[in-house]
C-alpha cells in the first residue's frame, strides 16, 4: 500500500491473473479505494499482518505471491518466508533490499542500524504500526539459504546493487 495503493495487485489484474488479493497492515488509501471503483476491479484487500497465522487464513493460498519491499522490515524474516511459504501454491516472486555480500563469508545477515541511523529510512509515521524500521539487511546467499529454509526453490534471481528479485517456485 505504501506509496503505490495497489500497483502490484492492479500489474496482476492487468497480466490476466482471474483473481487477486492485496495484503497490507496498512489500511486501505484512498487512491487504492478510488483505483478500484474506477476500474471495477475484482481485487480484494486483506487489512492484516501476513505473519498472524488468521492473516494467512482469510488470504488463503494463491497460484503466484508477489511480495516487494517487506523482508528487511520483517522483526523476523524467518517467519515471514514461512507465512509466505503457506500462501505460496505454486510461484513465489519476492523482492527485496539487500546488502553487499561479505568477503570470504557466504550468507551473512545484519541486524540494521535504528531508522534514524539508515541512510535510506523514512520519517516514522502512525501508519507504520512497527513496520517501518529496516530490520535486517540480508545479503543475496543468506536470502537463498533461508529461502531454501523455507522449502522454496530459487528458480531465477535478478540482482542490482542492494536489491534482489527471486523467483521461486
Ligand atoms: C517498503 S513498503 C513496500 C510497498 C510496495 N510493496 C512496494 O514494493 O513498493 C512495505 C509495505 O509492506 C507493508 N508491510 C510491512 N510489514 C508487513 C506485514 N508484516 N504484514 C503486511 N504488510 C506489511 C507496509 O505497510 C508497507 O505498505
Amino acid at each position: 500500500m505504501w506509496t503505490i495503493h495497489g500497483a502490484l495487485c492492479f500489474a496482476a489484474e492487468d497480466a490476466g491473473a482471474s483473481s487477486i488479493t492485496g495484503v497490507d497492515v496498512m489500511e486501505p488509501s484512498e487512491q487504492f479505494t478510488a483505483e478500484i471503483e474506477r476500474r471495477g476491479s475484482k481485487v480484494r484487500f486483506v487489512n492484516g499482518d501476513v505473519h498472524e497465522p488468521a492473516t494467512v487464513a482469510e488470504i488463503g493460498m494463491h497460484d503466484v505471491v508477489w511480495c516487494s519491499g517487506v523482508l528487511y522490515h520483517a522483526p523476523h524474516p524467518l517467519l515471514t518466508l514461512q507465512r509466505l511459504r503457506e500462501l505460496t501454491g505454486q510461484t513465489l516472486l519476492l523482492a527485496t533490499e539487500t546488502v553487499a555480500e561479505t568477503p570470504g563469508r557466504r550468507g551473512t545477515c545484519v541486524i540494521a542500524p535504528g531508522r534514524d541511523e539508515h541512510p535510506n529510512a523514512e520519517p516514522a509515521t502512525a501508519a507504520d504500526q512497527g513496520f517501518g524500521p529496516w530490520y535486517w539487511g540480508i545479503a543475496p546467499s543468506a536470502l537463498r539459504t533461508m529461502l531454501t529454509l523455507s522449502g522454496f526453490d530459487v528458480v531465477e534471481e535478478f540482482r542490482t546493487p542492494f536489491h534482489v528479485t527471486v523467483v521461486a517456485r
